[in-house]
């Protein structure tokens, strides 16, 4: 029997992330500030370290990772890639499926990655804490895990219906040392506010971001920054290694390069951490079908504008060019909380915009028929947002048997579902409905969109 899990060890991990902005085939357009002006890397300055920002506007391909960030990632890293055979078998596909397992990480899945790259480079900057927003709860425990081994103070504003829904969570963020709260919150202005107009909302990432950057560039010691677990350019750059890791062990396999690959996006980081090193075959003339997937509960890639807008609802963040629901945007509370934001990472669009990648959206119910698939089969509970990137798994492999095409298909396990059992209760006693985001709800929630400046479509043709 061929290996099927396939293991690299410390002497192989990538000692250099990539970064897709060097390769793009027309330039990313520029983060704008509120005077519809392109901004400065200085004035990001309250916000984040200026090492981070360095890293943020960089157009370097190819970035060194530090010695002591290997050193903490050594914990889990070089992560498996594991071939899905026992699924494979039960759907009797001709495809060979292959997944990164980040799930192996001590929070539980690919977010430490730029957890720990991020709270070491603050911690080098002279910052002693780190606030941040978490939706699943998965960011947020990322977070506590890496400021307690670095040594930082940590902060996080969890979205007021995943604090309900996933107390487990904020205990392991309690057992990291963190403070975590739902949000909105009464700590800050912008929490008091949504509060007075919106007593019942469940929350939003947008809401949870307001409060979590308030609370950093408020704070009068200058010693506390905001830290975002997704979108941004650094923080895709960070998950590289993912992508990097898994071309060395398809080799190890035997394997050219993959026909398909998928990955869940929420706000893009895992997928973006698989794909974009295949990103850049599929730019030099590699035919690789490069699938990003989404609910349709919260249809940012599939149906929402690219359009200028702000990462947050009270409108603090720069204005970034990406598919954005609109910044006032409340998902409906399905249960892959960790995707349920209103915009999306701009390397990721201009990768939508330029035809490089196909998003597809998928229904709730069906991705929890496809982890029970998963976990009948291989045995392991993926997380909600992975289940998303499974139904299309799935799909695929079928489509393989129906052409009788040998395709390798790759993606990312981006996290366990152990924290998440009261999703698979809801599915399993039948009270899970399928949501799809009437088109009325899409139209209002992007108005205000007209009133912000507009983003240029560039696109080479290419593809
Ligand atoms: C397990 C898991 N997968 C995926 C995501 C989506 O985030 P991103 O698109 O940044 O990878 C999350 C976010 O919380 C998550 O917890």
């Amino acid at each position: 029997m061929k290996p099927i899990k396939i293991q690299l060890n410390e002497n192989d991990i990538p000692r250099q992330w990539y970064n897709l902005a060097a390769d793009l085939p027309t330039p990313m357009l520029p983060p704008l500030g509120p005077d519809g002006n392109p901004i400065s890397p200085d004035m990001l300055a309250p916000v984040f370290p200026m090492n981070l920002i360095e890293q943020e506007v960089s157009s370097k391909r190819w970035i060194d990772i530090p010695e002591e960030i290997l050193d903490i990632l050594y914990r889990w890293r070089p992560s498996p890639l594991r071939r899905a055979v026992y699924l494979e078998r039960y759907l009797d596909t001709p495809a060979r499926i292959y997944y990164k397992d980040e799930s192996v990480s001590p929070p539980g899945s690919h977010k430490p990655n730029t957890a720990v790259a991020q709270a070491w480079y603050n911690k080098q900057f002279g910052i002693k804490k780190l606030t941040t927003e978490t939706g699943a709860g998965q960011w947020g425990s990322a977070l506590a895990f890496a400021c307690n081994i670095i040594g930082l103070e940590c902060k996080v504003y969890m979205v007021r219906i995943s604090f309900d829904q996933k107390p487990f969570r904020k205990m392991m963020m309690s057992t990291w040392g963190a403070n975590c709260v739902a949000s909105p919150s009464t700590e800050t202005n912008a929490g008091r506010k949504i509060l007075e107009e919106m007593p019942d909302t469940p929350g939003s990432l947008g809401m949870a971001i307001s409060e979590a950057v308030e609370e950093a560039v408020t704070d009068p010691s200058g010693t506390t920054r905001y830290s975002l677990g997704s979108v941004l350019n650094h923080v895709l750059l960070h998950q590289t290694i993912i992508g990097l890791e898994a071309k060395k062990q398809l080799k190890i396999a035997e394997e050219k390069l993959p026909d398909v690959i998928i990955g869940c996006a929420g706000g893009g980081s895992n997928f973006a951490g698989l794909s974009f090193p295949f990103v850049s075959d599929k730019i030099n003339g590699a035919d690789i079908k490069i699938v990003p997937v989404e609910p349709t509960a919260c249809p940012t890639m599939t149906r929402a504008p690219f359009a200028y807008d702000f990462g947050d609802t009270a409108c603090m963040t720069p204005l970034l060019a990406m598919h954005t629901l609109g910044h006032a945007f409340v998902p409906p509370p399905i249960h892959a909380g960790g995707l349920r934001y209103h915009g999306m990472a701009p390397l990721v669009c201009r990768g939508i915009v330029e035809g490089l990648l196909e998003p597809r959206a998928y229904h709730q119910l069906q991705s929890y028929k496809a982890a029970i698939t998963w976990a009948k089969t291989e045995g392991f509970i993926p997380a909600p947002e992975t289940s998303q990137a499974l139904a299309a798994v799935i799909e695929e492999a079928k489509k393989a048997k129906e052409e009788g095409k040998e395709k390798v298909i790759l993606f990312n396990y981006s996290g366990h579902g152990l924290m998440d059992l009261v999703g698979y209760d809801a599915y399993l006693s039948g009270k899970l409905t399928d949501y799809e985001l009437p088109e009325e709800e899409l139209q209002k929630y992007t108005k205000d969109l007209e009133n912000l400046p507009k983003a240029e479509m560039r696109k080479s043709g290419k593809w």
